[in-house]
């Protein structure tokens, strides 16, 4: 294992709390649903009547489980969506986070899954993507989301390259049966350093209530060097530093960018010099 690299310590915000709800008028196969949501991830089962404001909820519906921001759906959903990568016209050379990645990878670990539009597009592009995601209902969307996709004929390959698992990378990544080509990080990052033209979508809104703020980026640094990959790639704020030098290149686009490590120029350094790099992390 490499000597950690050195960074900021951690913040962490509070975590809002969490309940599955039973839509209104729910056939008796979504109740069986609402009800297996709940006890395999350890939360209460409410109505509409019961469901509070300042709570978020995740909800079965026929199309797939959502997340409201609140009470009610005009709160705001967050869903994962295969979809919206299958329908894309734009070509995968076009895009940054290809070129970033790199036309001839073949497996690519994303230990940062979130919602999945990354390891979505990521597969769709034709790699091999293992999703790492920590945080168990957006695990849960996200697998939920590929098994429904697999039954879909213009998202069926995709999903079919694609695996998920509820897992913290901090310790899957040392932990991989195989050297991944890439490693994929888009981690949490605090509210500063964030391009503020760019305002969350409501995907990124509930995570930040769910699974809090914790700027762990170096940390999961650190794990994607010891998972012996030979590529790290890292989304960043388009306005914000990096989150680490040197970096071997940068793929910019609209509103992120892709920066590119080789991983061996920091494992270098640490036995060469035994010292740390200097941390670039924005604050
Ligand atoms: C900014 S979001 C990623 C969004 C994602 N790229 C997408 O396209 O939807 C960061 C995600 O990383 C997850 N995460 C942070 N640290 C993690 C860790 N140690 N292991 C696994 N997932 C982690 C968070 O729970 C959060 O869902």
């Amino acid at each position: 294992m490499t000597e950690p690299l050195d960074g900021e310590t951690p913040s962490v915000s509070a975590i809002a709390p969490l309940c599955v709800l039973l839509p209104p008028h729910a056939s008796d196969a979504l109740h069986a649903e609402a009800q297996h949501w709940a006890e395999h991830l350890g939360l209460s089962l409410v109505n509409l009547e019961e469901a509070q404001e300042n709570v978020l909820h995740l909800v079965p519906t026929e199309k797939g489980l959502e997340l409201w921001a609140g009470a009610r759906r005009p709160e705001g959903v967050a869903r994962v969506n295969f979809m919206r990568r299958a329908a894309s016209k734009s070509k995968a050379s076009r895009q940054p986070l290809h070129r970033a990645v790199g036309r001839k990878a073949i497996s690519v670990v994303d230990a940062t899954a979130g919602f999945g539009d990354d390891s979505i597009a990521l597969a769709h592009f034709g790699h091999e993507v293992f999703a790492l995601e920590q945080c168990s209902p957006i695990a849960a969307m996200f697998q939920d989301a590929r098994r429904r996709a697999l039954s879909v004929e213009v998202t069926r390959e995709a999903a079919q390259r694609l695996s998920i698992e509820n897992a913290d990378a901090l310790h899957r990544l040392r932990t991989l049966e195989s050297i991944p080509d890439v490693v994929y990080l888009d981690p949490m990052y605090t509210e500063t350093g964030r391009n503020t033209r760019a305002l969350p979508r409501i995907e990124i809104q509930v995570l930040r209530r769910l699974v809090g703020r914790t700027d762990n980026a170096l940390e999961l640094f650190n794990a994607a060097i010891d998972s012996g990959t030979s590529r790290i790639v890292v989304k960043r704020p388009i306005s914000a530093p990096p989150l680490i030098k040197p970096l071997a290149a940068q793929h910019a686009g609209k509103l992120a960018r892709y920066d590119v490590y080789d991983p061996r120029v920091f494992k270098q350094k640490m036995n060469l010099k035994n010292s740390l790099p200097t941390s670039g992390i924005s604050s």
